[in-house]
């Protein structure tokens, strides 16, 4: 614990200002879920860079969501099948998987979902057999509209469906883009992190003018900040710069925690419920809420 790359509370800054250089705005408490027919808001955490917190932060998002009682579902999108290890499930063991619901005639969306541990909150799972998938699809018809197939007919069992995303811009991805209502960048605070964020930008626009024209950006989350450095400022700082008000107030700090709920198989919320960690999550759906009000 005493590793100095991890590091859980650094103290705010003195003049009142928040981790990205601009005054913290208080985050109204959520209000309760919306009553009556659901139609699930739709959520996908892209970034092509491996290893930036998509993830961890659908994971650890979608659990503080179901805490204010929205009924939330995590869709694994990654071959890796991380959010499903993540959140207990062994891909290797699973029966069916979002492969069967992409390529298969006659499954059930709701047949392949599965509960989790935590009160609200469902996967629906993805292994390896996911990365044939990509292969496979590309002969089908409307083969971008895939995804959002699929998910259409539990849109109204769900108040969020968050997706979370492979490390690439390819077909998957774009299903993903192509289903969604938003899209949540996670940035690791690193240098030449920035252009990342650019290049997903541009296939964002593509998207828009070619496949989803109501897809919108949810706002980009600064993750792994580590406030005794520099740079990690400094990136967000540019990010402001670049990006305006689409960064999130929230910032996701550096702590061996997030390793540790991985381990665990459960979301921080539950694993560590009072830690700084748990809380900037918490803070985040407040922040995710208020930008999307009927959610
Ligand atoms: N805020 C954080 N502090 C410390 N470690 C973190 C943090 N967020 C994520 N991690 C760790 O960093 C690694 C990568 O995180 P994660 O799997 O969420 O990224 P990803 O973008 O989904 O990766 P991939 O592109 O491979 O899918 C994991 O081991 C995770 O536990
Ligand atoms: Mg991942």
């Amino acid at each position: 614990m005493s590793d100095p790359l991890f590091t859980d509370d650094t103290p705010e800054a003195p003049d009142g200002l928040g981790p990205t250089g601009r005054p913290l705005p208080a985050f109204p408490p959520p209000p309760p879920p919306r009553e009556g027919a659901k139609k699930a808001l739709v959520i996908a955490l892209c970034n092509q860079k491996g290893g930036v917190g998509k993830t961890t932060t659908t994971i650890n998002l979608g659990a503080a969501l179901a805490e204010t009682g929205r009924r939330v579902l995590l869709v694994d999108f990654d071959p890796q099948g991380s959010l499903s290890v993540g959140l207990g499930v062994n891909p290797h063991n699973l029966d069916r998987s979002i492969y069967n619901l992409l390529l298969g005639r006659n499954v059930d969306t709701a047949d392949v979902i599965l509960p989790t541990r935590t009160p609200n909150l469902d996967l629906l799972p993805a292994n390896i057999d996911l990365s044939a998938a990509e292969v496979q699809l590309v002969s089908e018809v409307a083969r971008e509209q895939t995804l959002r197939r699929v998910l259409r007919p539990v849109r109204n069992v769900y108040d969020v469906i968050l997706i979370d995303c492979a490390p690439s811009l390819g077909l998957l991805t774009v299903n993903a883009l192509t289903a969604a209502d938003r899209v949540l960048m996670p940035l690791e605070l690193e240098f030449f992190a920035l252009r990342g964020i650019a290049l997903l930008t541009d296939t964002i626009e593509k998207v828009q003018e070619r496949l989803n024209p109501d897809l919108e950006i949810l706002g980009i989350l600064g993750t792994m900040f580590d406030s005794r450095t520099i740079h990690g400022r400094e990136v967000l700082e540019r990010a402001v710069e670049a990006f305006g008000d689409d960064v999130f107030h929230t910032v996701i700090r550096r702590t061996i925690k997030f390793p540790e709920t991985t381990v665990a198989g459960e979301p921080i919320t539950s694993y560590a419920s009072s830690s700084p960690g748990a809380a900037a999550y918490r803070q985040l759906a407040r922040e995710v809420l208020v930008r999307c009000p009927g959610a």
